[in-house]
């Protein structure tokens, strides 16, 4: 099965995203409902490896904290943008949360990808997307007004690829300490 772990949003946070929604050519939001912050992409695991990395994770020592919405932003460039995102400011215990998984899923004997963890929400992907929609997109929301959220838990996922699309089963969430 194909799986990631991630942090799931609020609803009042994924409907303020969506109101940051405007039109570009070439672009294909994410639905309301998919929005969330990946804290690491494992691809392919078989169901055992799935069950002793749900063992593992659950020891994971970690404590409740705040995330603050920042700016939209895009990868890798605003040259030739594919993915419009929505970023967080910098928690150090977002940044330690996510190493801790990194460790587990290794310690499972996962291979995951080496890139360094970039904390965003993927707000939509772009296919030949018009510059210049995508530049206007990015000036009018370099700041994002909505309430920061607290993040109380983590929840592994199953990605399940469809002819329309993927679709996220959450299997599994994680409890963080009260703070
Ligand atoms: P992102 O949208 O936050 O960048 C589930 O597929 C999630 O895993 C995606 O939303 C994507 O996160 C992340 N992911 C990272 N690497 C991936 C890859 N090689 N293929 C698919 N998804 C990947």
């Amino acid at each position: 099965m194909r799986l990631f772990l991630a942090i799931e949003l609020p609803a009042v946070c994924k409907e303020g995203l969506a109101k940051i929604r405007s039109d570009i050519a070439g672009a294909r939001w994410v639905p309301l409902e998919q929005l969330h912050l990946t804290l690491a992409f494992l691809g392919e695991v078989d169901a055992d490896a799935a069950v002793r990395l749900g063992e593992a994770l659950a020891k994971v020592e970690a404590k409740e904290f705040t995330l603050a919405f920042t700016g939209a932003g895009c990868f890798p460039n605003r040259h030739q943008p594919r993915v419009l995102w929505a970023g967080l400011s910098k928690e150090l215990r977002l940044t330690s949360l996510a190493a801790a998984i990194n460790a587990v899923v290794r310690g499972c004997s996962i291979p995951m990808e080496e890139r360094p963890f970039s904390p965003h929400i993927t707000l939509a992907r772009l296919k030949l997307p018009c510059l210049r929609e995508v530049t206007e997109f990015l000036a009018s929301n370099s700041s994002i007004e909505i309430a920061p959220f607290v993040v109380r838990e983590f929840t592994l996922f199953q990605s399940r690829l469809r002819q329309h699309g993927a679709v996220h089963l959450p299997l599994r969430s994680f409890p963080l300490a009260p703070a």
